[in-house]
C-alpha cells in the first residue's frame, strides 16, 4: 500500500510536472510572437499618436511661464474669507466688476451679459449689453453677442454716470438717471496705432475723464481665456482712452494678460495686474517718472484678477485672485509643449476644472507691501475671487464664475 501510494504520487508529480513542462513550452512557443507582434502594435501606435499629435493644428505659441517664489505673509495659513456669506446663491453667475452710485446702490455684471443694481437682498436688471435675442444668453457660446462685463466705475464729476467696461462690447457709459447710453471705444473698430482690442478686461476713469482700461489679448477673446493662459505671452496692453479727442493710444505695449487695474487715492500712478505673470506693475502718471512702468509686486501666492481701492484713509488696494499657485500651475508653466499637447487634445477645460480651488483676497498700502491676506484653502465659501468692493471694510465679493456675490463684514479687524 505505501509503496503504491508513492508509486502513485510519483507518477502523479512526474505528470504534473510534465504538464507544467508542457504549458511553459507551449507559452514560449506560442507567447514569442505575440510579445513582438504588440510590442510592434504598442510602437506604431504610440508613434502615430505622437505624428498625429504634433500635426494636430494649435492656436497657441506657447513660450515658457516662470512665476519666480511665492512671497506671502503666511501663505493658506488663515480662513477669514470663509467667515463670508453668500448673497443670492444659485440665482446668479459670474458677478465682475462694482460700482455705488450716488445713491448708494451697488452695481455689478453678470455672465448673461447683464447689469444688475443690487443690495444685500434684492437684484434688479438696469440693463443688458447686446441686443436682442437673448434666449442663449449665459452660454459662453453667445457671450461675444450678449457681452459680458467686466470692469464698472463711477464717474467722479457726476455720480449718476457709469462707465462699463465690457470685454465685446467696449468702453461705454450710462447714465443711471436718464438712460442714456453712449460708446465711447468701438472695440471692433480699428484704431490708428493701437493693436486689435480683442479682450478689454478693466478700467479706470480718472477725475479728468481720461479712462485708462486693459486689454488682454490682441489675439483671443474672452471665450479663448484659457488659449491666452497656456500661451503665456505679452499680448496684453493698456490703453488710453481720452475724452477730449475721442483717441485711444497705447500706454503700456506687451504686457501678460493684462487684466485689474487700478489709481492710487492722489492719481499719480495706475496699477494693472498681469494675471499670467503673478504679479502686478505700476505705470507713473505724475512726478520725473511720467509715462514709465516698474513692478509694484510680485512673486504673488496666486493669479491675480481686479484691483480695487481699499477703504483706509492713507488708500492702498484690494487684489482679488482667481486662483491660487500650486504645482500643477508651475509644472505647467515650465513645460510649454505639455500645455500644447493638452490644447491639440482639447483638454484646456478639463485641467482647469480639475485645478484645486483656494480662495484669496489681499490688501497692500500704496507702497505695495501687503496689509493682510484673507484665505479660504479649499474653497468653502470662497473658492476664488474676481473683485472686491470696500464699503468701511464691509466687503463684497465679486467672482468670474461664481454662482453667488460674497460679503464679508471685516470691518472690526
Ligand atoms: C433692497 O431693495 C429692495 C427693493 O428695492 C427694497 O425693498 C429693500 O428695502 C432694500 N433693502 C435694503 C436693506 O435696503
Ligand atoms: C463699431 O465698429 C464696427 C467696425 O467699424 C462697426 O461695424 C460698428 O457699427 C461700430 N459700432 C458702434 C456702436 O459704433
Ligand atoms: C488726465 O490726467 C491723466 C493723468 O494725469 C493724463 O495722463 C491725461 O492726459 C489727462 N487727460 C486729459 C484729457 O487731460
Amino acid at each position: 500500500m505505501e509503496v503504491k501510494r508513492r508509486k502513485g504520487k510519483g507518477e502523479w508529480e512526474a505528470s504534473s510536472h510534465r504538464k507544467e513542462e508542457q504549458r511553459k513550452s507551449k507559452s514560449i512557443s506560442l507567447g514569442r510572437p505575440r510579445c513582438k507582434l504588440c510590442l510592434l502594435v504598442t510602437l506604431v501606435s504610440v508613434l502615430l499618436s505622437l505624428v498625429l499629435i504634433a500635426i494636430l493644428p494649435t492656436p497657441i505659441d506657447p513660450v515658457i511661464i516662470d512665476l519666480g517664489g511665492i512671497k506671502s505673509k503666511s501663505f493658506g495659513g488663515n480662513a477669514y474669507l470663509r467667515e463670508a456669506i453668500r448673497l443670492f446663491d444659485g440665482e446668479i453667475k459670474g458677478p465682475e466688476g462694482f460700482a455705488i452710485d450716488g445713491d448708494g446702490n451697488m452695481y455689478t455684471g453678470l455672465h448673461d451679459g447683464r447689469i444688475v443694481l443690487f443690495n444685500d437682498t434684492h437684484m434688479t436688471t438696469v440693463m443688458r449689453m447686446g441686443p436682442p435675442p437673448y434666449d442663449n444668453c449665459g452660454k459662453l457660446t453667445s457671450e461675444s453677442h450678449c457681452g459680458r462685463v467686466l470692469g464698472l466705475e463711477i464717474s467722479q464729476s457726476d455720480p449718476y454716470l457709469l462707465y462699463i467696461c465690457d470685454c465685446y462690447h467696449g468702453i461705454q457709459t450710462l447714465h443711471l438717471k436718464t438712460g442714456h447710453r453712449e460708446v465711447l471705444v468701438n472695440t471692433t473698430a480699428t484704431y490708428p496705432g493701437v493693436p486689435p482690442i480683442k479682450f478689454s478686461n478693466d478700467m479706470v476713469v480718472l477725475k479728468n475723464g481720461s479712462v485708462f482700461f486693459t486689454d488682454s489679448s490682441y489675439k483671443f477673446a474672452r471665450n479663448e481665456l484659457l488659449m491666452e493662459m497656456y500661451e503665456g505671452r505679452p499680448n496684453g496692453k493698456l490703453l488710453h482712452y481720452n475724452p477730449t479727442d475721442g483717441t485711444v493710444s497705447v500706454a503700456i505695449g506687451e504686457l501678460h494678460f493684462a487684466n485689474g487695474v487700478c489709481a492710487s487715492k492722489d492719481e499719480s500712478f495706475l496699477i494693472i495686474s498681469e494675471t499670467s505673470r503673478s504679479r502686478i506693475l505700476k505705470y507713473h502718471l505724475k512726478g520725473p517718472k511720467t509715462g514709465q512702468t516698474e513692478i509694484f509686486m510680485n512673486e504673488l501666492p496666486g493669479v491675480p484678477d481686479n484691483i480695487s481701492p481699499s477703504s483706509k484713509p492713507g488708500g492702498g488696494f484690494w487684489i482679488g485672485f482667481a486662483l491660487l499657485r500650486n504645482e500643477a500651475l508651475e509644472v505647467l508653466g515650465h513645460f510649454p509643449a505639455i500645455r500644447n499637447v493638452f490644447v491639440k487634445l482639447r483638454l484646456t477645460r478639463l485641467i482647469a476644472e480639475s485645478l484645486p480651488r483656494n480662495g484669496l483676497i489681499m490688501e497692500c498700502d500704496e507702497s505695495g507691501t501687503v496689509i493682510r491676506e484673507l484665505y479660504d484653502m479649499g474653497g468653502v465659501k470662497i473658492p476664488s475671487v474676481s473683485e472686491v468692493l470696500d464699503l468701511n471694510g464691509v466687503l463684497y465679493l465679486g467672482s468670474y464664475d461664481g454662482t453667488y456675490i460674497g460679503k464679508l463684514d471685516f470691518s472690526n479687524k
